[in-house]
C-alpha cells in the first residue's frame, strides 16, 4: 500500500488528509494519506524515507515550504521560481519538489469566472504563500501587484524575486479591483486595521484562510457591497494537482465534495 502524508507544524488544523482519502476511495486507488507534526530538525530523514519509497510523496505545509528544498534533488520551474514547495514526489530516483499553489489559486479563480487580466491587486502579507501568488497573478497578467506588510523589510525583499510588484506601507490601502489576504489575521477572529473609506463597491475581497469560512476581512467586504471568496477552493485545487501528479488521475471537484469538506 502507498503511503503519503501531509507534513507541517501545527498540522492538526489541515484538511488534506480528509480531502486526499476521499478521492484515494473514490478511485479505488490502494494508499493511505496521513497529517505528521514534525520539528526541522526531522525534516531530512522524514524526506530520506521518500527517497528510499518507505514513503510514496509528501505535502508541505507551513513553515517547511522553502525548508525542504536542500534536501530535494530537482524543483519544478514554478517552485524554483517561487522558492516554494508543497508537493513533493519521487520519479526516475529522484525527489522532485514541486508548487502546486499556484496552479490551486489560478484555478480557483477561473472557477469563479474572475478575470485578472488588467485587474490592480493589493496583496496583504508577505508570508510563505505570498510567492506562488504574485507568480499565479503575474502569469494572468494583473497590470499592478502591490504588497503591503506589518514588515515592511518583508515586502521590499519580495521585490529582488519579483521587480514588477509594488510595496506600500503598512495600512495603507492604494486604489485596487480585487484585494487578497495573505495574513494570518482571522484564523483566530482577528480583524485587519484597513481604512475603508476609499474602497468603493464591486471589488473582490479574497482570503486565503478558508477556516473560519467567513473572516472579519470578507465580512468587511461584503458590507461594503464586494464579491468575497475564501480560501476553500484554492487549497481544493493545490490538492488537485498534487493528487494528479502522484496518481496520473484527475479527482472530482463538485458540490458533494465542497459540501463534504464544509462539515468541519
Ligand atoms: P511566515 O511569515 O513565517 O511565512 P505566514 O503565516 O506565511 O508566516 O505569514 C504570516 C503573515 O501574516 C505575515 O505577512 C505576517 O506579517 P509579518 O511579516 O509582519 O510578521 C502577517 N501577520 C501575522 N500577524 C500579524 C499582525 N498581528 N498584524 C499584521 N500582520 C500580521
Amino acid at each position: 500500500m502507498k503511503k503519503y502524508f501531509v507534513i507541517g507544524n501545527p498540522i492538526n488544523h489541515s484538511l488534506s488528509p480528509k480531502l486526499h482519502n476521499y478521492w484515494l476511495k473514490e478511485n479505488n486507488i490502494n494508499a493511505t494519506y496521513d497529517k505528521i507534526k514534525l520539528e526541522e530538525n526531522e525534516i531530512e530523514n522524514f524526506i530520506f524515507k521518500i527517497k528510499n519509497q518507505e514513503i510514496n510523496g509528501c505535502n508541505v505545509t507551513v513553515p517547511f515550504k522553502k525548508i525542504v528544498i536542500p534536501f530535494l534533488d530537482k524543483l519544478s520551474p514554478e517552485a524554483e521560481r517561487t522558492q516554494s514547495v508543497n508537493t513533493i514526489s519521487f520519479l526516475n530516483g529522484n525527489l522532485i519538489g514541486h508548487n502546486t499553489d499556484i496552479d490551486g489559486f489560478e484555478k480557483a479563480l477561473n472557477q469563479l469566472n474572475y478575470k485578472v487580466k488588467d485587474k490592480k491587486i493589493l496583496i496583504l502579507g508577505a508570508g510563505g504563500v505570498v510567492p506562488s501568488i504574485i507568480f499565479a497573478l503575474d502569469k494572468m497578467q494583473a497590470s499592478k501587484i502591490t504588497v503591503s506588510n506589518r514588515t515592511n523589510k518583508k515586502a521590499e525583499d519580495l521585490k529582488f524575486q519579483f521587480n514588477k510588484i509594488n510595496t506600500v506601507s503598512w495600512g495603507e490601502v492604494p486604489d485596487f479591483d480585487m484585494i487578497i489576504n495573505a495574513t494570518s489575521l482571522g484564523l483566530n477572529n482577528e480583524t485587519i486595521d484597513l481604512d475603508t473609506s476609499n474602497i468603493g463597491g464591486g471589488k473582490l475581497f479574497y482570503d486565503v484562510i478558508y477556516n473560519p469560512s467567513e473572516t472579519n476581512f470578507l465580512k468587511v467586504g461584503k458590507k461594503l457591497g464586494s464579491q468575497t471568496e475564501n480560501g476553500k477552493l484554492m487549497f481544493i485545487y493545490q490538492a488537485f494537482e498534487a493528487f494528479r501528479l502522484w496518481h496520473e488521475v484527475e479527482p472530482n471537484v463538485n458540490d458533494e465534495l465542497i459540501r463534504f469538506l464544509n462539515h468541519d
